[in-house]
């Protein structure tokens, strides 16, 4: 089925310029871009949105790190998009991912790893509203 998912460019990508490369990778893998905004997070934004992380250990890193720089934000629309752009930006260890994917290409380390995307339908639902309004999603 044709779905929509959320995908970020993590600060640690965006300081390197390489949201460019990143937009162009999933472009070619099929993908259409929806929705598109560059912004930066407070900590208070990053800890509602990532509220589902909140008892793990690293939630305190995670969302210092995610609020540190500025981000990009995307909604892509494509046949099971959230599975495959999933594929595309590899595991969530950078060391862990295979070659060619967007961790493995542009990724430091677990924490530092470029980009984020909706892991199901249910956290698809919770993130592209979170940063799009319905007149920001352009068919
Ligand atoms: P992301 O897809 O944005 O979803 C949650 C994030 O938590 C994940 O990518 C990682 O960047 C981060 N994360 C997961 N495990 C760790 C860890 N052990 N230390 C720091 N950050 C982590």
């Amino acid at each position: 089925a044709v779905e929509r998912t959320l995908m970020l460019i993590k600060p640690d990508a965006v300081k390197k310029g390489v949201e460019g490369k990143i937009i162009a990778h999933v472009q070619e893998k099929g993908f259409k871009l929806v929705a598109l905004k560059k912004l930066r997070l407070t900590k208070e934004q990053a800890q509602q949105f990532y509220y589902v992380h909140k008892e793990r250990p690293f939630f305190e890193e995670l969302c210092e790190f995610m609020s540190s720089g500025p981000i990009v934000a995307m909604v892509w629309e494509g046949e099971n998009a959230i599975e495959e752009i999933r594929k595309i930006m590899g595991a969530t260890n950078p060391e862990e991912a295979e070659e060619g994917t967007l961790r493995k290409l542009y990724g430091t380390n677990i924490g530092e790893n470029a980009v984020h995307g909706s892991d199901s339908k249910e956290s698809a639902q919770f993130e592209i509203p979170f940063f799009f309004s319905r007149l920001e999603i352009v068919e």
